[in-house]
């Protein structure tokens, strides 16, 4: 269960570098949040006991300070299969690359945050670990992974790295001078840990009746709450896993659901456990591994063997517990199954509007997980949640800001909106704001879905936007459209001339020089959708329009685009 204190830590301003060596300095590279989360509780009770800390995330941090430091901790994630958050990538490549400084004095230790169902997890954590190795630094933490159930291993790892800092930072060159206690920036009213409870003001399908996929339009209210977001922030959402998993897991272990069950320090009956307080949507390692032992079953525990991970990888990913249970049939009491299974997580929804023009409500784009699979419906916990939510029912919410996709500043440049399916949410509240405060620059929206009749989400409202002047270009890609069925008269609806599947990143080399002549003038560039496969395939597009229109090779192509990233106009909300 989420603990802690709600606690921020004051920002810290960069310290003269010769306060560096009685200094404790702390650098997160975070994707979703859970790095800066881990980092900033690490930040603020380092400080309570009395250390001077410098919490800084990985973009933000000045590289020519590192020959400096004496006590680093780093929080890093990993994106997908292995690779840095896109706000630490100069970070990384600093330090593995050829001007990285020699590190004899600086004791370190390296936290990864990764997800064991992808076969390269906690890569650059591990990668990073060893770099700083390599170059002098002595590691006075051992290298820890975290997966999905992060908690349960940053929580120790946490104990070990303040204990580690206040050993380190006694040695002699430490400071005499004991740190004044700062005061905390007031708690503020909902977090994290302390959800707003927010009512449904609107809950409806956006795509047709013929659609395969359920997507909704779902807004809240944030009345009373005191909570702000800018667009381009999450909403986090705490959700109840639906009714008749709990019940099928019940009935599958013949447990009962009104006893009481002690777990943590808290006593709740089981039916709330499994309701409000574990995943059960999600299957992890931790999991498989109890039950192979409880179910004794030799083929399952072959599936945890060191060699088998792309297996396992297979079952992480298309199974939930339940399946799992009746795959193996196996006996277990309640109070095991509680252990054994994750703390409950909140999932985050790129939120999909703008206060200045919605006040105090937040909108989202639900994409519904509802599939057949092992003779069962499986359905996702959060957006089944919100699928069902009517006028009975509060959304326990917080906002996670992300400071990384945030429109220019200089509302005179020109966006470019890349977001297929979901993805297309942030720049919904994009396009909002930018009509609102009048903004100069130029709005391009690249959308991408299966069908045009069915699922074109927002059709009406972009049309509108064209038509005013808010947006001003909008390119279109529908993958499973069949060129008879498409009126031609439009000239937003893409004509497929092959059987092969029409993207976006399609529309992005049929107008590569347009869009090229956008980023020269400056425009920043957005994407949002699927992390595993669009956004790779978007990147490589990208990669392959710069190399043409600039006459550079590829190698050239990337840094400009690292460059891009560096500077903040080349923004990804990917999952
Ligand atoms: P598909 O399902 O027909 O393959 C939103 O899900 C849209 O993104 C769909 O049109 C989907 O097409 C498409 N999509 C799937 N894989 C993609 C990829 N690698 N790059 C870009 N778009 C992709």
């Amino acid at each position: 269960a989420p603990s802690g204190s709600a606690l921020r830590p004051v920002a810290i301003p960069a310290a003269p570098l010769a306060t560096a060596i009685s200094r404790l300095s702390i650098i997160y590279g975070s994707q979703t949040g859970n790095a800066r989360r881990i980092a900033e509780r690490l930040a603020a009770e380092a400080e309570a006991g009395g250390l001077a800390v410098r919490l800084v995330r990985a973009g933000a941090y000045p590289l020519r300070e590192l020959a400096h430091e004496r006590l680093l901790l780093v929080v890093i994630s990993t994106q997908g299969d292995g690779d840095p958050p896109d706000d630490a990538r100069g970070f990384i490549e600093f330090i593995a690359g050829k001007r990285a400084p020699r590190l004899s004095e600086l004791r370190y230790g390296v936290l990864a945050l990764g997800d064991s169902s992808y076969p390269r997890y906690c890569a650059v954590g591990r990668a990073l670990d060893a770099r700083l190795e390599e170059l002098g630094a002595q590691r006075v933490l051992a290298h820890t992974d975290a997966d999905v159930d992060i908690d349960s291993v940053a929580g120790p790892w946490h104990a070990r790295a303040l204990a580690a800092a206040r050993e380190a930072l006694k040695a002699p060159h430490a400071s005499a001078t004991v740190t004044p206690l700062r005061p905390h920036a007031s708690v503020a009213a909902h977090s994290r840990e302390r959800p707003f409870a927010a009512a449904v003001l609107a809950n409806q399908r956006i795509v047709a009746r013929a659609s395969e996929r359920d997507v909704r339009h779902v807004e809240l209210s944030l009345e009373g709450s005191g909570l702000a977001y800018e667009p381009g922030d999450s909403l986090g959402v705490w959700p109840e896993n639906p009714p008749a998993l709990v019940d099928a897991l019940l009935g599958a272990l013949s447990l009962d659901g009104e006893a009481a069950v002690h777990h943590d320090g808290r006593a709740l009956p089981l039916r709330q456990w499994l309701t409000r307080e574990r995943e059960i949507t999600r299957l992890a390692r931790p999991f498989v591994a109890a039950h192979a032992a409880h179910a004794g079953d030799v083929e399952l525990n072959r599936l945890l063997a060191p060699d088998r991970a792309a297996a396992l990888g297979e079952l992480l990913r298309n199974r939930q517990p339940i399946d799992l249970l009746r795959e193996y049939p196996a006996v277990w009491t309640a109070t095991e199954l509680v252990a054994a299974l994750r703390p409950l997580t909140p999932r985050l929804y790129s939120i999909a509007s703008s206060r200045k023009v919605v006040g105090d409500e937040v909108h989202l784009t639900v994409g519904v997980v509802d599939y057949e699979a092992f003779g069962t419906r499986h359905h996702g916990a959060a957006s089944q949640f919100l699928a069902a939510a009517g006028d009975d029912v509060r959304i326990p919410v917080f906002i996670e800001a992300n400071e990384r996709f945030r429109l220019p500043t200089d509302a005179t440049r020109d966006v470019i909106m890349i977001g297929p399916g979901t993805g297309v949410a942030p720049f919904r509240g994009f396009v909002q704001e930018r009509r609102e405060i009048g903004a100069a620059g130029r709005n391009w929206l690249i959308f991408g879905n299966r069908n045009f009749h069915n699922d074109f989400l927002y059709q009406t409202e972009w049309q509108d936007a064209l038509r005013d002047g808010s947006l001003h270009r909008l390119d279109l890609a529908f993958s499973r459209d069949d060129v008879m069925r498409i009126p031609r008269k439009s000239p937003h609806i893409p004509v497929r001339t092959s059987q092969q599947k029409i993207y976006v990143q399609d529309r992005l080399h049929e107008h590569a020089r347009e869009l090229y002549a956008w980023l020269d003038n400056g425009a920043h560039l957005y994407v949002c959708g699927d992390a595993t496969r669009m956004a790779k395939d978007v990147h490589a597009a990208l990669v392959d329009i710069v190399a043409t229109h600039d006459g550079r090779d590829r190698d050239a192509a990337e840094s400009y685009l690292s460059d891009l990233i560096q500077q903040g106009r080349y923004a990804r909300d990917v999952y």
